[in-house]
């Protein structure tokens, strides 16, 4: 009897997961990020290109194209060349712009995130940063960022307390269509927990990513005040509230990646508006997995969905695949607040998610997270259900990839 159960866990864990989704890249900027002899071939007129080696590139570095555009509402295109660039990129302008990583994966119609246990997985385009907010060393977490996304310095602090950085209100809008494709955003500071750490930074602004990936281990991803972001074919890898902030995220067709567990995968902060808002995180048709096998059996049902970081909270996994590294009872309280932070508003939930770290018992009976039903789940089950501009308005959703929102997603 003892020797049972060790064997069944191992066997499940090197089993291919069964997640439902099949992902397909977006081919939008195929041809494009194709590697080709002429770069530049297949691409919007006036793109410019980024490349270490080649010498008819106009720009060595990412930002020095980014800083090379001037803030007007003409939309833009970067292409960046294979490579590894060593550079924290800020984005304040407000027009579209499109960071393109040359690759072949979109023209080959293969997927970024569709990966199991120890599936390598890298872009042609690396973007590193490494630095963590470890004993409080920078004054805010945002100084970490591999990419920040916002129109002022002081609209993406992330700040303090249940209400964070107060952005005055006159603050503009930043970029209201950024776009990148295939490139990875590494902050790797220290291979563990210790402060946050940025891949990604977005407030005032909206922000859609393709076939990207986010590596950190702590806050990997800041979703600040009226950001709005969309990830769809894209890892994000951490281990503690690696998914956090106060604005609307919606993750579809996407793998999460444990690399431990602290904390929650989400850690929301929402805010009273005179409108009824939809601020939260949103995880549809994707997958929660280890980060490889060697590290499963120590993770087994030990990793939480999430942590109210204030009473208004709200995170939805719909659709989803969890494997065995879920915590039973799903979501947690956050330890030491006054009733865990769980207030009558917060929304701590699943809908129709599978897989063996799902325990619909064991949530039930956790009084934390909630198990949604079809009726329950509706104002929700959609980008264009949740996002909305800082007024309140809706639909808001012109900044998505097309592409993305035509069959097979809801
Ligand atoms: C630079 O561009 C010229 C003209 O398009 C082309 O002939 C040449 O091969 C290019 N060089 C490189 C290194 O790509
Ligand atoms: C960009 O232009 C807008 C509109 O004029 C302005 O509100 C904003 O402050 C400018 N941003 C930067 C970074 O200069
Ligand atoms: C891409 O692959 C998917 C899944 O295999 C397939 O359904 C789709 O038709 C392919 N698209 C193209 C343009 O080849
Ligand atoms: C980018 O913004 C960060 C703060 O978020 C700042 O520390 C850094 O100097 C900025 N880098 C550039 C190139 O503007
Ligand atoms: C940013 O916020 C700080 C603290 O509220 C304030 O002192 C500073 O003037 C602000 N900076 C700008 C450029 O508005
Ligand atoms: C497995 O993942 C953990 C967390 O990312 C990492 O520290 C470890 O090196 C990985 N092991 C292997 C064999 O890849
Ligand atoms: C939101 O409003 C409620 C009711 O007035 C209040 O109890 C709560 O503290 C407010 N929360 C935040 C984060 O402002
Ligand atoms: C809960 O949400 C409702 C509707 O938005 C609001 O009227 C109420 O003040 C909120 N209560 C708290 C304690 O946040
Ligand atoms: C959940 O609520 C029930 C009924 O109020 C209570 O008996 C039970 O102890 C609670 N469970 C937890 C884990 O708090």
């Amino acid at each position: 009897m003892l020797t049972v159960k060790p064997l069944t866990l191992i066997a499940s864990l090197l089993l291919p997961t069964t997640a439902r989704t099949t992902n397909t890249p977006v081919q939008t900027f195929a041809n494009c990020q194709r590697k080709t002899p002429n770069p530049l071939s297949g691409c919007p007129p006036g793109t410019l290109y980024v490349s270490q080696v080649d010498t008819n590139a106009t720009f060595r570095t990412i930002q020095s194209a980014i800083s090379s555009i001037p803030n007007n509402t003409t939309p833009y295109t970067i292409l960046i060349a294979p490579g590894t660039y060593i550079e924290q990129l800020n984005v304040t302008r407000g027009g579209p712009l499109t960071l393109l990583g040359a690759s072949n994966l979109p023209w080959q119609n293969k997927s970024y995130a569709d990966i199991d246990y120890d599936t390598p997985h890298e872009n042609d385009v690396q973007v590193y940063w490494n630095s963590a907010n470890n004993d409080a060393v920078f004054t805010d977490n945002v100084y970490t960022g591999v990419l920040t996304i916002g129109p002022t310095l002081n609209a993406t602090l992330t700040g303090s307390g249940p209400t964070g950085f107060p952005v005055p209100d006159d603050t503009p809008f930043g970029c209201t269509d950024f776009r990148a494709y295939n490139i990875d955003f590494r902050n790797e500071e220290f291979p563990y927990s210790n402060g946050p750490a940025h891949a990604l930074g977005v407030s005032r602004a909206n922000a859609g990513f393709y076939s990207c990936g986010f590596y950190s281990w702590q806050d990997t991803i800041y979703i600040g005040k009226l950001g709005n972001a969309y990830l769809y074919d894209t890892v994000v890898a951490g281990e503690t509230d690696f998914l956090y902030g106060f604005g609307t995220f919606w993750i579809s067709k996407s793998t999460l990646s444990l690399r431990a567990c602290g904390g929650g995968i989400t850690a929301w902060k929402g805010t009273n508006t005179t409108f009824a808002n939809k601020y939260g995180v949103y995880i549809s048709s994707s997958r929660v997995l280890v980060a490889n096998s060697s590290i499963a059996p120590a993770l087994v049902d030990k990793c939480s969905l999430g942590r109210p970081w204030n009473a208004l909270h709200r995170s939805v996994f719909m659709d989803t695949y969890f494997d065995s590294s879920i915590l039973p009872a799903g979501y947690t309280a956050w330890g030491g607040a006054v009733n865990g932070n769980i207030g009558v508003n917060t929304t701590m939930a699943v809908w129709d998610v599978y897989g063996p770290g799902y325990d619909g018992v064991a949530e039930r009976k956790s009084n934390v997270t909630m198990i949604f039903d079809d009726e329950e789940i509706e104002p929700y089950v959609r980008p264009v259900d949740v996002f909305m501009t800082p007024a309140g308005e809706q639909p808001d959703v012109a900044w998505i990839d097309p592409a993305t929102l035509g069959s097979g997603e809801r």
